[in-house]
């Protein structure tokens, strides 16, 4: 899906405006501090119903103000947020819904930016969460799967914290080992088709490096996970909590053989960051007729000329819908001559821009 018109009041800095956008490009310049990255911020919450800047969406309300709304047209409904300290009420086609993933599944959306990094300096965690959010998009037993496994982890996590029952552990070893290895499937095959667009071109971000992925299980590599979790028991009972599971499966990523955090230079982890991002844009686009969003915040400041002109050529090849930010109304190159929209913000107020 893309958004075609968003409607913000009292969200941050940003004066409150309507705005149309373009389908596929729209370039957003503006001093530091005017509010950029708070426009990107405003469509991401309209998609994800939280923030990627904070925790706390209470944070995104301007000061001095109780509440920010949000509303948005998509191509085929629309969406309404409103945000107090006390309240947060999100609204799909005028109804309020009760689960943020029903709003979540409606359109996915992604962000490029300085934290990008994260996904190969970062935790673990962060690979996974990485892998998830293709699936989530594509796969329709993902989310069931996930249900299951997170409540059968749960509920074994429980009994090994407060040491009761614990001949129950076999019942939920039961029902987590079915889920865990469903996910991890999804995992394996998609971390395979990620490698698999790295290696078939990063978009000439990386050609003198050879990269490659590997997945790796949560627990020792010649055990089941039912073995594990037999073996582990007395560890598990002692410690209140599970070691051995798909919630501690990682995805390690190589540069020439080596862990590319421990040897590539910050230049080069940037360029595999957003390779790795465009790799995964490409697997779901693949699997998937959906449109996605893509925010790309402040590029100029991540990377050379030619290396952005290489990122948007292949995200223009991919089809998105993107907005991306600088300082700069500059237009790169390989947008020139094509449809788009630019936008100006200027101490909070957003301008639509001519784009000649
Ligand atoms: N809740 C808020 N209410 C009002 N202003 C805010 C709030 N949160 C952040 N700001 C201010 O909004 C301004 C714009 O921030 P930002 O969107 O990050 O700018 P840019 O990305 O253009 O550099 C900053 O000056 C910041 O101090
Ligand atoms: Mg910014």
């Amino acid at each position: 899906m893309s958004i075609s018109q968003l409607s913000l009041t009292d969200f941050r800095n940003l004066q409150s405006t309507t705005l149309d956008f373009h389908p596929s490009i729209n370039l957003i310049s503006g001093d530091n501090g005017s509010g950029k990255t708070s426009l990107l911020e405003a469509v991401f919450v309209l998609c994800q119903g939280r923030s990627f800047r904070s925790h706390h969406l209470k944070k995104s309300i301007q000061h001095d103000k109780n509440s920010f709304l949000l509303f948005g047209r998509f191509n085929d409904y629309k969406a309404g947020l409103s945000k107090s300290s006390d309240k947060f009420d999100i609204r799909v086609d005028g109804e309020t819904i009760k689960r943020r993933s029903i709003l979540v599944n409606k359109t996915p959306i992604n962000i490029i930016n300085a934290d990008s990094l994260n996904l190969i300096t970062g935790s673990p965690q962060q690979r996974r969460q990485y892998l998830d959010w293709c699936m989530f998009h594509v796969e329709h037993s993902y989310g069931e799967y996930w249900q299951q496994y997170q409540h059968a982890l749960k509920q074994r996590n429980k009994l090994l914290k407060f040491k009761k029952d614990v001949n129950l552990l076999d019942y939920w070893d039961d029902y987590l080992i079915q889920p865990s290895l469903a996910l991890q499937n999804y995992r394996k095959t998609y971390c395979g088709e990620i490698a698999r667009h790295i290696k078939s071109g990063m978009a000439g971000l990386l050609d003198d490096v050879d990269i490659s992925l590997e997945y790796h299980q949560g627990w020792h590599s010649s055990m089941s996970l039912q073995e594990a979790l037999n073996k582990n028991r007395e560890k598990d009972i002692r410690a209140g909590f599970t070691h051995a599971g798909i919630h501690r499966d990682n995805i390690q990523i190589l540069a020439d053989g080596h862990p590319a955090a421990d040897v590539l230079s910050r230049g080069q982890l940037k360029r595999l960051s957003i390779a790795l991002f465009i790799a995964a844009l490409k697997t779901l686009r693949q699997k998937s007729e959906r449109q996605l969003i893509l925010l790309v915040d402040d590029l100029r400041a991540e990377m050379d000329e030619s290396a952005q002109g290489k990122v948007y050529e292949t995200l223009l090849e991919i089809g998105l819908q993107l907005f991306i930010t600088n300082i700069e109304p500059h237009v790169p190159e390989v947008i020139r001559g094509k449809d788009f929209k630019m936008f100006h913000v200027e101490h909070g107020m957003i301008k639509p821009r001519k784009s000649s």
